[in-house]
């Protein structure tokens, strides 16, 4: 029994070598490489450096290397086959095992070289009837009228397939294939009456190339605009070509997505070859499929930014809306731009030229709360009904995103974005998240699952400041945790308040719970939580009654059910209460803006004026460097 290496290579594909390391090691970020103390040797510098980019790790101190495969056989000290099982479970996949000798093995490897030999052949073949063979010269106007140019169908390898009926495959077993070969290549068939055909006959060709270059399938791309045949006709899934798994272009592509840490995804292959040709090169398509998961997260390891650039009708829209969730689940960055309507990339960058639309690319390329809520929001202006609408798009997108840090910054924004309390979103977000997550651990028939409550419209009213909600969300977080070790002898309490000690909270009540705290910590004590519930003063009692209520409403085993109420362990619990704090900061710092604003506008003196715009320009700038902060926190 060995793993099949048709699994091998689907474990290749999605393997990640930072999500592998990390798994064992903490590692720091330092521009594209990833840094830690060696795991192999001896050591208390960090010179063990991932690059995910490359897909390898390396130690500059002892020399150890590899890619994710090898760190844990060295690592785990497993067997390569051990590796790869292990590697399977860790991304989900299903390992298919074969019987069969090393003779076997060795037969099916030359089997899938043979196919390659053959892809290879067919693609020489076709490019040759492109430029020597009279009818060649259909297939090179097409290209012109396109506006290919010469240089562009050669870099991509394209090609034209002859109109005869068996052309190519009396050429080939005219070679020495074999026709058991160029069937399953998927270059040939034969009919009921036992005839065989070319499979692509009197199309433009596209050769699609795996990660290597070699030529793994084709996209066959009618000339004319008949009515009943389809417009394009690509190869069948054969054991070199899983399509699902492969981007079109990105062989050409790879190197300018690392430069440019980024990718570009589109529809068709000639929107991968018009950009190409303008100087835009880091994009792919994922041609002939709707996109997979496989298929982002083979981007995932070459860049984790990903621009969706989609034809602006109404087909574009939905696959946009389709790809950008598929992307923030698999924690992806996806940015939408949708082209003006009729218009595709390569009709547009064909059109405007590389110049106008990388511009089109960055003042219309929008992260995915703003896209969806131009979208719904179209015409909604303040309607409630639809404002509860969008929220429920945008909450749906943001319970998608595996981290943690990464939701609650979309939440944040959400908020000040939509006008609407954090906690309100926050709470939607965990209601979906803990629906997928009972959803998962017991896979419970469709009509059981409980319809998603609807969600709370936005209240007309005023809502609490978001000072007030951020204050109310760090008392709530310092009774739940106060006792937590950041570090030793460092409970989350002290370090809190210490952090806050020159900050006077706006509601008064959350000051007293943080003044007892304080004298309970002179006396080197930390107090539970439910010391509040007896303390002196009613409202105390009351406000701390109902945090913790709130706390008890989700209680219900969600430590095994969910990390989302709690955080897994203490690093991640120092993040955040770090974040916390900070937004405390910001959020007072802004309270503080608005004021001196007002001051200022009522200042009569100039010179009173003056010293008023000082103490606003540093505000302004502390707000910045903390915002800029938080944000660097969160992308990582
Ligand atoms: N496609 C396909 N089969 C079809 C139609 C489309 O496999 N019958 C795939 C092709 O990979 C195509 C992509 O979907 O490139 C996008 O389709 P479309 O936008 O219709 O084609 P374009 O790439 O724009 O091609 P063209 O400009 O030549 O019409
Ligand atoms: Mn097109």
């Amino acid at each position: 029994m060995r793993i099949s290496l048709n699994t091998a290579e689907t474990i290749r594909q999605q393997m990640n070598v930072l999500e592998v390391v990390e798994d064992f090691l903490s590692l720091k970020r330092k521009g594209n490489n990833w840094w830690a103390p060696c795991p192999f040797h001896n050591e208390r510098t960090a010179s063990f450096s991932v690059n995910p980019a490359k897909g390898i790790y390396k130690c500059f101190g002892c020399g150890a290397g590899g890619d994710a495969i090898t760190f844990i056989m060295e690592h785990e000290q497993l067997s390569y086959p051990e590796a790869l099982a292990y590697l399977a479970k860790k991304y989900n996949i299903e390992v298919e095992y074969e019987g069969g000798s090393p003779d076997e093995h060795r037969a099916e490897l030359q089997a899938r070289e043979s196919l390659l030999i053959a892809m290879e052949y067919a693609k020489q073949y076709y490019q040759k009837h492109l430029y020597e063979h009279e009818d060649g010269r259909i297939g090179q106007s097409y290209f012109k009228e396109r506006g290919f140019l010469p240089q562009t169908v050669k870099h991509f390898e394209l090609g034209f397939s002859p109109a005869a009926w068996d052309a190519f495959t009396q050429h080939a077993l005219g070679h020495g294939y074999t026709l058991e070969t160029l069937i399953k290549a998927g270059l040939s068939s034969t009919n009921e009456a036992g005839k065989t055909y070319d499979r692509f006959r009197e199309r433009v060709m596209f050769p699609i190339h795996n990660l290597a270059g070699k030529v793994i399938a084709f996209g066959a791309r009618l000339l004319t605009k008949e009515a009943k045949q389809a417009k394009y006709l690509n190869s069948p899934e054969t054991p070199i070509y899983h399509k699902g798994q492969v981007l079109y272009g990105l062989y050409f592509a790879k190197k300018a997505i690392r430069e440019l840490n980024e990718c570009l995804l589109v529809e068709g292959y000639t929107d991968v070859i018009s950009l190409h040709q303008a100087g835009i090169k880091h994009v792919v398509s994922s041609s002939g499929t709707a996109l997979t998961v496989e298929q982002i997260r083979l981007i995932g390891r070459f860049t984790p930014n990903v621009t969706v650039v989609y034809d602006g009708d109404a087909a574009g829209i939905k696959a946009a809306l389709r790809g950008l969730d598929l992307i923030l689940e698999q924690g992806l960055n996806v940015k939408v731009a949708v082209l003006p309507d009729g218009q595709d990339p390569d009709s547009y960058v064909q059109a405007v030229g590389e110049e106008a639309f990388r511009q089109y690319l960055d003042t219309q390329a929008t992260d995915f709360i703003t896209f969806k809520t131009a979208l719904f929001l179209q015409d909604a202006g303040n309607d409630p009904l639809k404002r509860t609408e969008v929220l429920r798009e945008i909450v749906q997108s943001i319970a998608k995103i595996p981290d943690a840090i990464a939701r609650a910054v979309w939440v944040q924004h959400t908020s000040e974005r939509m006008r609407i309390g954090e906690e309100t979103i926050m709470t939607e977000v965990n209601k979906l998240l803990l629906k997928a997550a009972q959803k998962q651990s017991a896979p419970t028939p469709e009509s059981e699952a409980p319809e998603a409550p609807p969600l709370p419209k936005p209240p007309e009213e005023a809502l609490p400041s978001a000072l007030l909600q951020q204050e109310r969300e760090n008392i709530r977080m310092l009774l739940y945790y106060a006792h937590y070790e950041l570090e030793q002898d460092l409970t989350l309490c002290r370090y809190f308040l210490q952090e806050i000690a020159d900050l006077k909270l706006q509601n008064p009540i959350y000051q007293k719970i943080a003044d007892t705290y304080k004298q309970y910590l002179l006396e080197g004590e930390v107090p539970v939580a439910e010391v509040f519930l007896t303390h002196p003063d009613p409202e105390v009692r009351r406000e701390v009654a109902i945090l913790m209520a709130q706390k008890r409403e989700v209680s219900n085993n969600w430590y095994e059910k969910h990390e989302v109420y709690i955080p897994k362990d203490e690093e991640m619990l120092g993040s955040l209460v770090y974040r916390a704090i900070l937004h405390l900061k910001l959020r007072h710092i802004r309270e503080q803006i608005r004021l001196n604003m007002q001051a200022l506008e009522a200042a009569t003196t100039p010179e009173a004026q003056d010293e008023l715009l000082q103490v606003a320009m540093a505000l302004k700038a502390l707000e910045k460097d903390i915002a800029t902060f938080l944000g660097n926190v969160i992308m990582r």
